[in-house]
């Protein structure tokens, strides 16, 4: 969904954002993990900030991957707790911005106070056109696959299934209406998607940055955003 700013120039209307970084940045400082993730919530509010002044149109963040639940407990609990926080605080600000908040992920195994907090969320903002946030929430591409592909045969057997071909499957991901990404940003300098959106990155153009989510700026995005406009450009 490549789109143009005021200034003609070519702008991505989905990002999607791999923040990774948050336990290399507290161990720099000496701080638990935690405090990490403490701060990355911090970039997560500038972040969304800054994409709807640019008008960017989607903005999905990798929050928790399936793969996460691997970590220890404590730190689990902790991002758990973190996420319920942002939901009820910045329920107000998202709205009052126009956003309009969606979860992408499997909604089983999700304390069930972060669940309510979100859907109160999602509920109060569900009309919102200006941008739409997605939170990939115990999110895992293979696994959305798998839950489409079920999904699709379920359907198949009440008879509603009458080809099967990319908008089949699209019709089955966990948020159909959602563009494909453009850009996939990914900070703490590798290169992995780690199973993030794997069917709608097809032909996103990668980015991967070395500095730590925390530390995210708006001069990093829109770093992101210029080696996006280099490959749009140069097709
Ligand atoms: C990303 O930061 C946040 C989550 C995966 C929840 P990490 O916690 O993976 O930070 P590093 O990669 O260990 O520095
Ligand atoms: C990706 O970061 C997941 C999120 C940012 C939520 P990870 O740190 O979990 O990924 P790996 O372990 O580097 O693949
Ligand atoms: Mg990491």
């Amino acid at each position: 969904m490549n789109c143009r700013n005021s200034s003609g120039n070519a702008m991505p209307g989905h990002i999607a954002i791999i923040m990774d970084g948050n336990g290399r940045w507290a161990q720099a400082r000496g701080l638990p993990r935690t405090a990490g993730h403490q701060a990355g919530a911090k970039a997560v509010r500038r972040i969304v900030e800054d994409c709807v002044k640019i008008g960017v149109s989607a903005l999905t963040l990798y929050t928790f991957s399936t793969e996460n639940w691997a970590r220890p407990l404590v730190e689990v609990e902790f991002i758990m707790r973190l996420l319920e926080d942002y939901a009820r605080q910045e329920l107000s600000e998202l709205h009052q911005e126009g956003i309009r908040l969606r979860l992408l992920g499997r909604r089983d195994g999700l304390p069930a106070s972060l669940l309510r907090a979100m859907d109160e969320t999602i509920a109060q903002t569900r009309n919102n056109t200006r941008m739409t946030l997605y939170l990939a929430l115990n999110y895992g591409g293979r696994t959305e696959l798998i839950d489409a592909t079920r999904a699709i045969i379920a359907a198949n057997e009440r008879g509603e299934i009458e080809s099967l071909d990319k908008a089949t499957i699209n019709r089955y991901l966990y948020a159909p209406d959602m563009p494909a990404v453009d850009l996939v940003i990914r900070t703490g300098g590798e290169y992995r998607l780690s199973n993030f959106l794997i069917w709608q990155s097809v032909n996103a153009v990668l980015c991967s940055l070395p500095v730590l989510w925390p530390d995210f700026t708006s001069d990093d995005l829109n770093e992101g955003i210029e080696l996006y406009r280099g490959q749009i450009t140069s097709q």
